[in-house]
Parts: structure tokens; sequence; C-alpha cells
């Protein structure tokens, strides 16, 4: 099993929209920590607004296989293609938004896929969270950020953590200076290999 995310060439970005309109704040903050990639690092944006992707249906346990739109496909493919995944959704009545939440509900779907090894392959990936909220303490995104830790943990994945802006209109996340500031930075952080907090013991790198 990969444990290590490669630091390099290797890379390759996915970066997931989650919001309910175009051009919002939550992308350009995205945008901006994107900005800083290096320019050999494949970036791909997926706006899953702009996807006829269903509610999930939970078909885990049935002998059937289920039917695969083509936007799921897509999905799928570029998630598995990606060593780093960033979830960039708006903060939703403290949690990710419908959008965000229904694709990470696919996950589940593709973990019970025969043959498709979802869980073995996502192992050692880094899952990044961006995030732009109109309340001015991140603390109240706790539910997001948590969310994504255990999802990554589950997984076994890397977790790069959360950047928050603030702003309601869009494009007033570009006001957030502190936000603006950390984007620079963000995807060169640390991004130790997910825990649940009842696991014992430094995170493993
Ligand atoms: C459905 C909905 C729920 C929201 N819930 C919250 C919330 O719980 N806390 C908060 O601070 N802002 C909340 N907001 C404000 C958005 O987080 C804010 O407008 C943000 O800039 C939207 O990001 P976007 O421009 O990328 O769409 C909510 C907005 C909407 C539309």
């Amino acid at each position: 099993m990969t444990t290590e995310t490669p630091r390099g060439a290797d890379r390759s970005f996915l970066f997931v929209l989650g919001s309910s309109r175009p051009d919002g704040n939550t992308e350009m903050l995205a945008r901006a920590a994107a900005e800083q990639l290096p320019g050999d690092v494949p970036q791909r944006w997926v706006d899953l607004a702009g996807l006829a992707l269903p509610d999930f249906q939970d078909g885990r346990h049935e002998t059937d296989a289920w039917p695969v739109s083509e936007d799921e496909e897509l999905l799928r493919q570029a998630t598995l293609e990606a060593t780093d995944i960033v979830i960039a959704s708006p903060l939703y009545w403290y949690s990710l938004s419908a959008h965000t939440k229904r694709y990470l509900d696919y996950w589940s779907g593709w973990l019970a896929v025969p043959g498709l090894d979802f869980k073995r392959r996502m192992a050692g990936r880094t899952l990044w969270g961006v995030t732009v909220m109109s309340d001015h303490d991140e603390v109240v995104a706790d539910g997001l950020a948590t969310s994504l830790n255990h999802s990554a943990a589950y997984l076994r994945m890397h977790f790069g953590g959360v950047l928050f802006g603030n702003g309601s209109r869009p494009g007033q996340v570009k006001a957030d200076e502190r936000a603006m500031v950390r984007a620079k930075t963000f995807f060169d952080g640390e991004a130790p290999l997910a825990r649940f907090p009842y696991e014992a013991g430094p995170a493993a790198r």
C-alpha cells in the first residue's frame, strides 16, 4: 500500500467546486492557492453544479450493478487520477454544501464497486479543503473540517487541512487579506496521514 504522497512532478490536483453559484468566493480562494502550484503540476477543475449528478442511490448491497452515468464516470476517473483532491465547498449550514456532500456520497458507491479497489487506491493520496463563509470566526466551520479529516482518515489519506476565507457577496473574499496571504502557501503545508481522534500516536508521514 502506498502511504506517501508524491511531492514533486508526480503530483496532479483535482479541484472539486461545490458552490451553487458560478464565480463564487470559494472558487476564487481555491484559485488563489492553485496559482502558487508549480506549472508542471497538472490541475483539473470540476464544477459539480455543472454536472448532471443525481442524488446518490445506495446500491452497495444490491446484486445487480447500477447504471453509471457519464458524469459519475467522469468524476470517478478524475478522482482516481489525482494525487491531491481539493474539496472547495462554501460553508452551508456549518457543513459541506449539498453538491459536495453528494460527491462524497458517491465515494461510498465506488468503495463497493467490485474490482475498482477504490479504498486501496485512494490510500496515501492527499485531501485538502477550501471554504468561504460569511461568519468571521472559522471555529464555526469545525463540522466541515471534521468531516473532511475523518473522510481522509477512513481512506487512509493524508489531510492538508482547510483554507478558510470570509465573504458573502461574490468577490468579497478578495478583501480577506489573511485568507489571501494564507492561500499563497496553503499547498506547501504539511499534510500528515489523517487520523481519527481515537487513533493513538503521532501521525505517520
Ligand atoms: C445555503 C447557504 C447556507 C449558508 N450557511 C452558512 C453558514 O452556516 N455559515 C456561514 O458563515 N455562512 C453561510 N452561508 C454563506 C456562504 O458561506 C457565503 O455566502 C459564501 O461566500 C458562499 O461561497 P461561494 O461564493 O463560493 O458560493 C450560507 C449560504 C448559503 C447560500
